[in-house]
C-alpha cells in the first residue's frame, strides 16, 4: 500500500515541526504550509489524502481554506485543529465537510489515531467511487437483434417490481449482466446487489454463506459471519447456478422465500430480511426436478418471471456490434490505438459457433487488442476453436455455390493442420504433402494468413 500523503497547515512553526515528525514516524509523506494561500497553492499541484488544517490562520482562515478546497472538488479528508475556545468554529468546520477536529494543546496520540481513521475513510471512498465507475461501464447490454430487444423489454418490465426472476441461458450469454440490470432499474438500485455462485462453493459451506454463522458453530467458524441474505437486506440477492444447491439447502432457501426469516448456522435467533431474489441457471430445471435433484416448490417460488438469454449463435446480427464495442472498450482500457476487423475476419466471426458466447467474444477481443501488432485484425489472428465433431454442421454451410463450399472446406482443413503444428508452415506442408510455396498460395487463396502476419500473436 502506498504511503499516506499528508499536508499540515499551521502558522506556528513549532506545531508544524512536531506534527511532521510524528506523522513521518508513522510512515506518512508529510508536507507543510504556513498560510492558507500556500496550502491552496500546493493543493493545486498535488493530491493530499489528509489535510491537517489550523482554524486560525492570517488572511484566509482555515474555514475559508476548507470551503475553497471542497468547492474545487478535492476529496482530501480535512482534520481541523482548533485552539482553545474555538471549538464552536471547529463544529462549523465539520458541517462544512471536515472529517473531525482536534483541540489544542494537541494530544499526539489522538492526532495519530484520527489521521489513520481519516486516511482509511479516504481510501475506502476512493475505492468505492472506482467500483461504482466500473459498474456503470460494465452494465451495458449491447445488441440490436430482435432477441436482445425482447430481452431489454423484459428487463424493463420486470425490474421495477419485486417479482422473483429466473434467468436461463448457456455459459457466458450474459445472465449476470441481466441480473445486474434488473437491480439497477429497480427501486432497490441504491441498495446492495449481492451475488452468490452456488456452484463455486462446497455444499457444506453454502448454508453459512447464505445465512451466516455464529463463532464456533463448526470447525473453522472462528468469527461471526454475516450471510449473503443479511448483506443483501433491502437489496437484491443473485443466486447464480441455483441448480447446484443441495436439497437440504434448497429447503432452507425455500423457507426464507416464504417467511423472509432465517437463522444463522449455530444461532438461535431468527433474522428478518427484505431481499429480492434473482436466480440463474444453465441447467434445465424441469429435467432436474424430474430426476429428483431440484425441489418443485422452490422452482415455482423462483420462477415467477422467467427470462431467457439467447446464445450468441442465434443472434449473429449482434456479433459485429459486440466486437466493435469490446475492441473499443479494451483499446481504451489498455491505452492502445483502435483496431478494426478485416472483412474476412468479420465473416469468420459471424460464421463461428461461439460455444463460450459473449464471454468468449469479450476475451477474444481483449487478446486481439493486446497481441495483434497491426491496425487491422486478420482472419489468421483469430485462432478460433474448431467445433467438436457433430457440431461442424453449425459452422459449415450446406447451401450456395460449390466453389465457396470447396474453399470453406479447404480453409478449415488447412487451418486445423496449421493448428496441429503450432502454425509451423514446413511441418504442415510436409503433412499435407505439398510444397511450402504451394501451401502459402493455397492459404492466400482461401483467406488464411501466414504465420509471419500473426506477429507475436499467441
Ligand atoms: N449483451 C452484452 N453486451 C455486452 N456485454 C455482454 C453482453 N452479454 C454478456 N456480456 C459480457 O460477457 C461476460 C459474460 O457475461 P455474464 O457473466 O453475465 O454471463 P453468464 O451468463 O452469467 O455466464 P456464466 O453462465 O458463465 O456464469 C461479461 O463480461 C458480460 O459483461
Ligand atoms: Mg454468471
Amino acid at each position: 500500500m502506498a504511503r499516506g500523503r499528508i499536508l499540515v497547515v499551521d502558522d506556528e512553526e513549532g506545531i508544524r515541526n512536531t506534527l511532521q515528525r510524528i506523522l513521518e514516524d508513522e510512515g506518512y509523506d508529510v508536507e507543510e504550509a504556513e498560510t492558507g494561500e500556500s496550502a491552496l497553492g500546493l493543493l493545486e499541484s498535488r493530491d493530499y489524502e489528509v489535510v491537517l488544517l489550523d482554524v486560525w490562520l492570517p488572511n484566509i482562515d482555515g474555514l475559508q481554506v476548507l470551503q475553497r478546497l471542497k468547492a474545487a472538488g478535492h476529496t482530501s479528508e480535512v482534520l481541523v485543529i482548533s485552539g482553545h475556545g474555538t471549538v464552536e468554529t471547529a463544529v462549523k468546520a465539520c458541517k462544512l465537510g471536515a472529517f473531525d477536529f482536534i483541540e489544542k494543546p494537541l494530544s499526539l496520540e489522538r492526532v495519530v489515531l484520527t489521521v489513520a481513521n481519516a486516511l482509511r475513510k479516504h481510501r475506502l471512498e476512493e475505492r468505492n467511487l472506482l467500483l461504482q465507475d466500473q459498474m456503470k461501464q460494465e452494465v451495458t447490454l449491447v445488441g440490436e437483434s430482435k432477441a436482445i430487444a425482447l430481452l431489454k423489454e423484459q428487463i424493463r418490465r420486470a425490474a421495477p417490481t419485486a417479482g422473483r426472476v429466473m434467468i436461463y441461458g448457456e455459459n457466458g450469454t450474459g445472465k449476470e449482466l441481466v441480473a445486474r440490470l434488473i437491480h439497477r432499474f429497480s427501486d432497490r438500485a441504491e441498495e446492495p446487489f449481492v451475488e452468490l455462485n452456488c456452484a463455486a462453493i462446497p455444499t457444506e459451506l453454502i448454508e453459512s454463506e447464505l445465512f451466516g454463522h455464529r463463532k464456533g458453530s463448526f470447525t473453522g467458524a472462528i468469527e461471526h459471519k454475516k450471510g449473503k441474505f443479511l448483506l443483501a437486506d433491502g437489496g437484491t440477492l443473485f443466486l447464480d447456478e441455483v441448480g447446484d444447491m443441495s436439497l437440504a439447502t434448497q429447503a432452507k432457501v425455500l423457507r426464507v422465500l416464504q417467511e423472509q426469516t432465517f437463522e444463522p448456522v449455530g444461532g438461535a435467533e431468527s433474522i428478518r430480511v427484505d431481499v429480492r431474489v434473482i436466480a440463474a441457471t444453465n441447467k434445465n430445471l424441469p429435467d432436474l426436478i424430474g430426476e429428483g435433484g431440484f425441489r418443485e416448490d422452490l422452482y415455482y417460488r423462483l420462477n415467477v418471471i422467467p427470462i431467457q438469454v439467447p446464445p450468441l449463435r442465434e443472434r449473429a446480427e449482434d456479433i459485429a456490434l459486440l466486437c466493435a464495442y469490446y475492441l473499443d472498450f479494451f483499446a481504451r482500457q489498455y491505452g492502445r490505438p483502435a483496431k478494426t476487423l478485416s472483412r474476412e475476419a468479420r465473416q469468420a466471426l459471424q460464421r463461428y459457433y461461439w460455444p463460450g458466447n459473449v464471454r468468449e467474444l469479450r476475451n477474444l477481443m481483449e487478446r486481439l487488442i493486446i497481441m495483434v501488432p497491426g491496425a487491422e485484425i486478420q482472419e489468421g489472428n483469430l485462432l478460433l476453436q474448431t467445433p467438436p465433431s457433430g457440431r461442424s454442421q453449425e459452422t459449415m454451410r450446406w447451401t450456395g455455390p460449390i466453389r465457396e463450399a470447396r474453399e470453406g472446406f479447404e480453409r478449415e482443413f488447412i487451418r486445423r493442420a496449421l493448428q496441429r503444428h503450432g502454425g509451423n508452415i514446413s511441418k504442415t506442408a510436409e503433412e499435407l504433402q505439398i510444397e511450402r510455396r504451394h501451401l502459402y498460395r493455397r492459404m492466400a487463396s482461401v483467406g488464411l494468413q501466414k504465420e509471419s502476419d500473426h506477429g507475436h500473436d499467441q
